[in-house]
């Protein structure tokens, strides 16, 4: 169960309330493209941590062009909505380790994590609740 409530794009709000197919359950192989959103995911509560902490991030060790390139679950594609939030939400990712920037770090990295929302709000609803506890109150 833990394993399909995190790595679905389904709703996981009442997972109850569906029959789970045991098949699909066992069979599933996270894509490539979902390995590279887990790395975003891990990347980012480290960066959160550091931030309060204190601490200000210098790199941004992750390959972000994976986004355009990675596989994705069979199903799923880089539809329009993907494409128009995609390069916004990249260039916001980046924008946290540019220590020239003047704005506030909190601010940009919330502004990535709001990014990540953007598009999840339609391209892959399950996942939010998660990516919501990685916004810095
Ligand atoms: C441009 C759209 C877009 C952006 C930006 C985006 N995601 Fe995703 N995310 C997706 C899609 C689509 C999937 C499903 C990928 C698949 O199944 O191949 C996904 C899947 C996931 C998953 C589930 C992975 C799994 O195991 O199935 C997590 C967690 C996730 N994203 C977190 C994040 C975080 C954190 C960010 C920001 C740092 C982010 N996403 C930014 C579209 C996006």
């Amino acid at each position: 169960m833990l394993v399909l409530l995190l790595s679905s794009c389904k709703n996981d709000e009442k997972p109850e309330d569906k029959p789970i197919k045991k098949v699909e359950y066992t069979m599933y192989q996270p894509s490539e493209m979902a390995n590279f959103m887990n790395a975003m995911y891990a990347y980012n509560l480290q960066i959160k941590n550091q931030i309060i902490a204190g601490e200000t991030p210098i790199s941004m060790p992750l390959d972000l062009m994976q986004l355009h390139s990675a596989e994705m679950t069979k199903g799923k594609d880089r539809t329009h909505v993907w494409n128009s939030f995609v390069n916004v939400f990249i260039k916001s990712q980046q924008t946290i380790a540019d220590t020239l920037s003047n704005v506030e770090l909190k601010a940009r990295y919330n502004n990535a994590i709001n990014n990540c929302l953007a598009c999840h709000k339609t391209e892959c609803v399950g996942p939010i609740p998660k990516i919501k506890k990685l916004l810095i109150q």
